[in-house]
């Protein structure tokens, strides 16, 4: 069945991802993006609405015309570091955003959204893996405006029968298999792309801490590769529009992986060094974050495609070594 999907951030990394597996399966796609993070070389023509997240009236009229089923919405800043020195543009976008969002789809009568939320909800956990029935304790402005967003999806139920899914992404990575899309931040911040960069440039990455309490030292996360990641939202979706209630799931493999085993994986990948310092602790990484993500499976089926390590950093590689060298920082 063809359905018609507004997503939201369409232009970012994750929401580019998804567009393309959800154009692949025959679904009619409208991508609202003010470009402020994403790139519209990741939208393809004729699918990109420029247009703010607090443009409450404008969003609605979208919806009015372009009738959608579901709105993904992943538009939202997602450096944690920068959300501790600028709180309040945090909050600002990414719950001010979102609450604009909700209340165009209520004006419209759009009845389902896919919640782009993360593993930062949990803080840092007592033990692993994450279960999503922990505690949620965000210890930075940007896990904190995730969970109230799903906050508001909760009481968006109760009133206004809006039914939502959040998605509590654990570490995205990997990118498409074709090699067309991939991370692209600015600044990067994130694992895989640094090292990569480190790869080409030949300037060594920094590798925050090596007296974590785990086998070498270094922290353990889940890395998820972005194609699974976007399968999720799609079957997030058809279970909404099956009837499916309101809930929140984890988005990971289960299994977690070391700073330096990537480092190796890394180099194995490329046949190159990975020119590496080691650094202080950086604050505020949890030591350890691996998802039970077996909810996702039971409820929506979910099977990862790519969950060997090695061909999440092949996805990334390829992309990655296309790059022109004098655009990286
Ligand atoms: N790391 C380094 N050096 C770097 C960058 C990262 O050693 O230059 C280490 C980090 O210390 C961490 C691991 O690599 O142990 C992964 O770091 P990332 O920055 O790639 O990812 P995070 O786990 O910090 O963040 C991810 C998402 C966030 C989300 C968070 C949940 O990117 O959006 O998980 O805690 F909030």
């Amino acid at each position: 069945m063809s359905l018609r999907i507004l997503v939201t951030g369409g232009a970012g990394y994750i929401g580019a991802h998804t567009v393309r597996l959800l154009l692949e399966q025959g679904h009619d796609v409208t991508v609202v993006d003010n470009l402020s993070k994403g790139y519209r070389h990741n939208v393809p023509a004729g699918r990109l609405d420029v247009l703010d997240l607090a443009d409450t009236g404008a969003l609605a009229q979208l919806m009015r015309e372009k009738r959608p089923e579901a709105v993904i919405h992943f538009a939202g800043f997602i450096a944690v570091g920068e959300s501790m020195r600028e709180p309040e543009r945090y909050f600002a976008n990414n719950v001010g955003g979102s609450l604009s969002l909700l209340t165009a789809m209520v004006q419209a009568s759009v009845k389902h959204v896919v919640f782009s939320s993360t593993a930062a909800v949990y803080g840092n956990p007592h033990t692993n893996p994450i279960l999503e029935t922990f505690p949620i304790q965000p210890v930075s402005p940007y896990g904190e405006s995730k969970v109230m967003v799903e906050t508001l999806l909760g009481w968006f139920d109760q009133i206004h029968q809006l039914t939502s899914v959040s998605l509590r992404y654990f570490n995205a990575s990997g990118a498409d298999p074709a090699g067309q899309l991939g991370e692209e931040h600015e600044p990067e911040t994130h694992l895989l792309p640094l090292l990569l960069r480190a790869v080409i440039t030949g300037s060594p990455i920094t590798v925050f801490g090596d007296d974590y309490d785990t086998p070498d030292g270094t922290c353990i996360r889940d890395y998820i590769h972005v194609n699974d990641l976007a399968q999720a939202h799609i079957l997030a979706v058809e279970y909404l529009l099956g009837g499916g209630a309101t809930d929140r799931f984890n988005v990971g493999t289960g299994t977690g992986h070391t700073v330096m085993e990537m480092i190796r994986v890394v180099e194995e990948v490329t046949g190159k060094k990975v020119p590496y310092v080691t650094g202080p602790r950086r604050e505020g990484d949890p030591l350890s974050l691996v998802a039970a993500a077996g909810k996702l499976r039971t409820k929506l089926g979910w099977r990862p495609q790519y969950t060997d390590l090695r061909t999440i950093v092949e996805h990334a590689w390829n992309f990655a070594k296309t790059r022109p060298i004098e655009s990286l920082p």
